[in-house]
């Protein structure tokens, strides 16, 4: 086992200077390498990491010597071209979500890896949580149900403005249509992967979105009707009347009680219906599941199991958010 794994970061952001300072908080993934199309984004990253070697294009960042890995936090229009030239040069990728709106060139990147066998992972965050581990235990396709049959899951999203205020230096393009941008790709993307992960895939039954009438900027409210493994799922998402910056709310609610998780599943709460008990402490499965995303990624480019999506997972995310956002 290498001493450490060499990072290529490529995007320098809010996500990607995000990422320098956990990898810089821990010892076994080094941040070597960086490139981003934006000459003040590079000189942020080195002024806070100086032992970075800035690179002058993606090209000579993916050729630095000794590489194991390339991080991708560019908005999503870069992720697929970005991941082909990683492959080509054999290097194990991670890539921000959402994975593309571009579905040719997601299936081509994908064939590709299932043809060529490379290492690949999208960032959704929620795989490595807790909560997620909860939902798998209590509805999994392979659990015995200790609460009783799934009756309805409920998505509930709100923003007092968009961009929230975590990602106000962000580019414009978060707030773009057509440019990945907006809340269903940035955040509504992280719940159905968890909703389809859980319950496999979802189908839209009906929904309304709503954009603002300049045709360029993102939608501004979403309600929609699902079908998951046979269970009705509901979705409200919405920017403005609500003083909540990032406020998100998922509740799976079965004949024997329900399960809420709130704050980015930082907060679940099991709540039973009288009568029934569960079977195990929430906290042990909690402290089971505790696994740092990270170590997930270190096992992807060691080509050890992990519990990371790959891009076929994220693109079947994406292909449901994309049809929620249909006019
Ligand atoms: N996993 C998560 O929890 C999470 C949270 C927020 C955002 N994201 C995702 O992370 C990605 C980045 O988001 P952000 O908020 O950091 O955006 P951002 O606009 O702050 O940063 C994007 C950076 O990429 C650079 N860039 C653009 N095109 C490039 C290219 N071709 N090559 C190199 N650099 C390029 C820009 O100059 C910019 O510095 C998006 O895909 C976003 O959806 C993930």
């Amino acid at each position: 086992m290498a001493e450490t794994l060499k990072v290529g970061v490529i995007g320098l952001g809010v996500v990607g200077q995000r990422m320098l300072g956990r990898l810089a908080a821990q010892q076994r993934l080094e941040a070597v390498a960086v490139w981003d199309t934006d000459p003040a984004a590079i000189a942020r990253a080195l002024a806070a990491y100086p032992a970075l070697h800035a690179t002058t294009s993606a090209e000579e960042l993916i050729a630095h010597p000794g590489l194991d890995t390339v991080y991708i936090a560019t908005p999503p229009g870069p992720h697929m071209p970005l991941s082909e030239l990683a492959f080509d040069a054999g290097l194990a990728v991670f890539c921000e979500k959402p994975l593309t709106v571009d579905f040719d060139a997601a299936r081509h990147c994908i064939a590709r890896i299932e043809a060529e066998g490379h290492r690949a992972a999208v960032n959704f965050a929620l795989a490595a949580s807790p909560g997620l581990s909860v939902l798998q235990t209590r509805f999994g396709i392979a659990s015995h149900l200790p609460l009783g049959a799934l009756r309805e899951v409920q998505i509930e999203l709100a923003f007092a403005t968009w961009p929230r205020p975590m990602q106000a230096a962000a580019g414009p393009w978060l707030n773009e249509r057509h440019s990945g941008g907006g809340f269903a790709r940035e955040v509504l993307s992280h719940f159905i992967f968890v909703l389809q992960r859980v319950l496999g895939p979802a189908k839209v039954q009906a929904h309304r979105v709503a954009y603002p009438d300049d045709g360029i900027t993102a939608e501004t409210a979403l309600r929609a009707e699902l079908l998951a493994g046979g269970v009705p799922v509901r979705i409200d998402g919405r920017i403005g009347n609500d003083e909540r910056a990032d406020y998100n709310r998922m509740l799976w609610h079965a004949d024997g009680g329900e399960i809420e998780l709130t704050r980015w599943f930082g907060q679940i709460e099991q709540r039973l219906h009288e009568g029934t008990r569960l079977e195990d402490d929430p906290e042990a499965v909690r402290n089971a599941s505790q696994v740092d995303q990270l170590k997930q990624w270190e096992a992807m480019i060691e080509g050890r199991s992990h519990s990371l999506p790959g891009f076929a997972e994220a693109l079947a995310v994406q292909e449901t958010i994309e049809r929620l956002l249909l006019p």
